[in-house]
């Protein structure tokens, strides 16, 4: 398959890395990283051990072949600008996968791809940059792809069957956006509080303080999924956070990560989604309220 990877970040050049290994990859990613992948190849060390000759560009320019999948990992916040420079090397039959955190990627990829085109998918790997050119990959997690409409279709299947080849664990799910606001309930809890604290997501079951926030912004946060008419479980929502928090324990979020390159975060596509959305079915959610600011006053807006 031909596949490019719209956003060669820890986990876009993760996954670049593996799916190269059986596909034609090439990843579009910043200079100073693209550089380095050219002139030594791209290292995975870490859980996984791995060193490709995989091609990398800066910039979207026409492609060396028919674009299949495109792979959009980029941060939320660029989703609608990487799409509309990519939109070039999208025809007909590209797949467009959305596999980001946050709420509103779909929303910002349809307004240059048709729908039809469009899958979505969640992980919960993690990995960081070492250095240009290196990625360490910390966690390994589980990869969940679907259909926006839920239908199980060929090319969802065929994706499906790409990705664990490559050995990215991965299941089709008939409810995907489910999964994408189960994610995004999970990230509200995590992300801005090891943002905040500056600690490892491990940390924030040490300590019972953080443990009972984890809690109470797990419980706004699903109230608002229910109000929009995702149908989740409080205790499951608890149970599967405290999960991710376990197997992730010693990463750093990707949000901390984002606070401590100086860059802007995510907070707005997850906890700042949420509160506009419990504020239109009038849920108070005044822990994702004062979490967003907190988060901002350490990052770049
Ligand atoms: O954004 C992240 O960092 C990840 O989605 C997760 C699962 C919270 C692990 O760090």
């Amino acid at each position: 398959m031909n596949i490019v990877v719209l956003g060669a970040g820890a986990i876009g050049s993760l996954f670049g890395a593996l799916l190269s290994k059986k596909n034609n990859v090439i990843l579009i990613g910043r200079t100073s990283h693209v550089n380095a992948i050219n002139k030594n190849g791209l290292s995975i060390d870490g859980k996984t051990q791995l060193n490709v000759n995989v091609s990398a560009v800066d910039s979207v320019n026409s492609m060396p072949f028919s674009v299949d999948l495109l792979i959009v990992i980029v941060k939320s916040y660029d989703t609608k600008s990487a799409i509309d420079q990519a939109k070039q090397i999208i025809h007909d039959r590209t797949v467009v996968l959305s596999l980001q955190n946050g709420l509103d990627n779909i929303k910002a990829i349809e307004h240059v791809v048709e729908r039809r085109q469009i899958i979505a998918g969640v992980t919960t790997h993690g990995a960081f940059f070492s250095k240009p050119g290196c990625i360490k990959h910390t966690g390994v997690g589980k990869t969940v792809l679907g259909e926006l409409d839920g239908e199980s279709s060929e090319r969802i299947k065929n994706i499906g069957n790409i990705f664990n080849l490559a050995e990215i664990e991965t299941v089709v799910s008939k409810n995907i956006i489910k999964e994408i606001w189960i994610k995004a309930v999970i990230n509200s809890c995590i992300n801005p509080l090891t943002a905040f604290f500056g600690c490892r997501n491990g940390h924030l079951l040490e300590n019972p303080i953080l443990e009972k926030i984890v809690e109470n912004v797990c419980e706004e946060s699903t109230s608002v999924a229910n109000a929009y008419g995702i149908k989740l479980s409080y205790q499951d929502m608890v149970n599967k956070t405290k999960e991710v928090i376990r197997e992730t324990s010693e990463n750093y979020s990707s949000m901390l990560q984002s606070v401590r390159k100086g860059k802007k975060t995510e907070i707005d596509s997850i906890n700042g989604a949420l509160v506009n959305i419990g504020r239109t079915y009038s849920i108070d959610v005044p822990l994702n309220e004062i979490l967003v600011p907190l988060v901002k006053t350490f990052s770049e807006q």
